[in-house]
């Protein structure tokens, strides 16, 4: 006897299926078509890049490059990584093309499946896509930070996300009269209190004192609220790099809270730090986010480069859509207009030509491989909620004369071929 084998999709993986698909596919449209009127275009890097690349930019000690980074050995020998994000390509691609002699600032955005083995739940996947954007070159004018921001405020009301907050923050840059002298501050601050702090918080205590601020633990919060906060140890210039972009977002009308612990968990932030979320998540609520990343093109053997962008996570802005129920008509909108219930051999040959001329007017239409009594045809042109079926047997087509039934209320009317898609047009508009 055969054994059954069985295959199921890797764990944290999934397959993402129809109907399900035309709402990706709106969601997508929505993004080329917004991130198209401020001036982006789109890159599509390759998904596996050299595992360096992203121990560089993201940082060796970060929980996405030290834990999560689907790696191996290519055949020659050099270490290849899925990516786990898409900033170091793009700005990989921009040294590698010499973009900088492009006019500046270069405006690139992507769409494509990320990789980290994190522990599966609702809205965290190994295999999850992301919709990004990154602005590289020119300079640091707080009004490009407000712009990128403003860009993706405007994609996620051209879909009406619901319940939508954008978070706010500056960290500085890497420097003892800034960055670098709040994180001693901070660390003294957390010798004080690491007794009370838990295993996790300990670690970071010593790998990278920012990411304690990232604590979702109930008992560390009060501590947290007593730590020294960056905003009192910025540097000038950060300083009013950081009033100007909330100036910037105000003159947009873009609405935002400040959070002085959102110091995300990438290495190559500086300055603007942002993170969305939206309502019907659950915990992994972050729907999007981003920041300033200046020197990250330097730091991976490029010329000195501006950069700031951000990643939606395209899976959770689905499951937030699906949530509210917030569907477009393209997914409620009738998937097929015309069945061809068609009998006898003359008949076929016309139901294949009338089938081309309908899907080239657009129609979608379905045309049953083999014969089929009529009333079995309409029965399935009903089940696949068909608008219209149109009935062809002999004597239809030898007297020119077609029979269109509305499924909806089963009335039928009698047309000529080109009477029929006038007719069908008409109905569509
Ligand atoms: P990130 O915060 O690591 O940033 O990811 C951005 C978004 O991707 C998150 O807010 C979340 O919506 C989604 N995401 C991340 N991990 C998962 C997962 N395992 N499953 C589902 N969704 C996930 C970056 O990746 C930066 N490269 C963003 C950026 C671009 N910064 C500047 N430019």
């Amino acid at each position: 006897m055969a054994t059954k084998s069985k295959f199921q999709a890797i764990r944290g993986t999934r397959d993402l299926l129809p109907p399900e698909t035309a709402l990706w596919n709106r969601v997508e449209e929505t993004a080329r078509q917004v991130f198209g009127t401020f001036g982006f275009g789109e890159i599509r890097p390759p998904i596996i890049e050299p595992t360096e690349l992203f121990a560089r930019a993201v940082g060796g000690d970060s929980d996405i490059v030290s834990k999560e980074m689907y790696t191996f050995e290519d055949r020659d020998e050099s270490s290849a990584s899925l990516r786990p994000e898409a900033t170091a390509s793009v700005c990989r691609a921009y040294i590698e093309h010499g973009m900088q002699q492009l006019p500046l600032p270069v405006k690139l955005y992507y769409i494509g499946p990320m990789f980290r083995r994190e522990r599966p739940q609702k809205g965290r996947y190994r295999q999850f896509y992301q919709i990004g954007a990154e602005v590289l070159g020119g300079s640091d004018a707080p009004a490009i930070d407000a712009e990128v921001i403003e860009m993706v405020m405007t994609f996620f009301d051209r879909l009406q996300l619901p319940g939508v907050q954008l978070e706010i923050n500056s960290i500085g840059h890497n420097a003892d009269n800034c960055r670098r002298g709040y994180v001693a501050q901070l660390k003294a601050a957390l010798e004080k209190v690491k007794d009370r702090l838990g295993a996790d918080s300990q670690r970071r205590m010593e790998s990278n004192p920012l990411r304690v601020l990232d604590s979702k633990l109930e008992h560390e919060q009060p501590i947290i609220e007593t730590l020294p906060r960056i905003a009192d140890h910025l540097c000038d210039d950060c300083k009013a790099h950081y009033a100007a972009v909330k100036r910037q977002l105000e003159m947009r009308g873009v609405l935002y809270r400040e959070n002085w612990r959102l110091v995300r968990g990438l290495d190559y932030y500086m300055r603007t730090t942002f993170e969305i979320t939206a309502q019907g998540l659950g915990s992994q609520n972050a729907v999007c986010g981003g920041g300033r990343y200046d020197g990250l093109v330097e730091l991976l053997g490029g010329p000195p480069t501006k950069g700031i962008g951000f990643a939606i996570g395209e899976d959770r802005l689905i499951l937030s859509l699906q949530a509210a129920q917030n569907q477009s008509p393209v997914t409620s909108r009738q998937s097929l207009d015309v069945f061809i219930a068609w009998m006898g051999e003359h008949a076929q040959a016309t139901a294949i030509r009338a089938a081309k001329d309908l899907r080239n007017a657009g129609f979608s239409v379905e045309l049953p491989p083999i014969e089929q009594k009529f009333g079995k045809a309409l029965e399935r042109a009903s089940k696949l909620n068909s608008l219209y079926a149109l009935i062809l047997g002999d004597n239809e087509v030898a007297e020119g004369s077609w029979t269109l039934k509305t499924l909806a209320d089963g009335s039928q009317r009698k047309f000529t071929e080109p009477a029929l898609l006038d007719f069908l047009k008409d109905s569509r508009d």
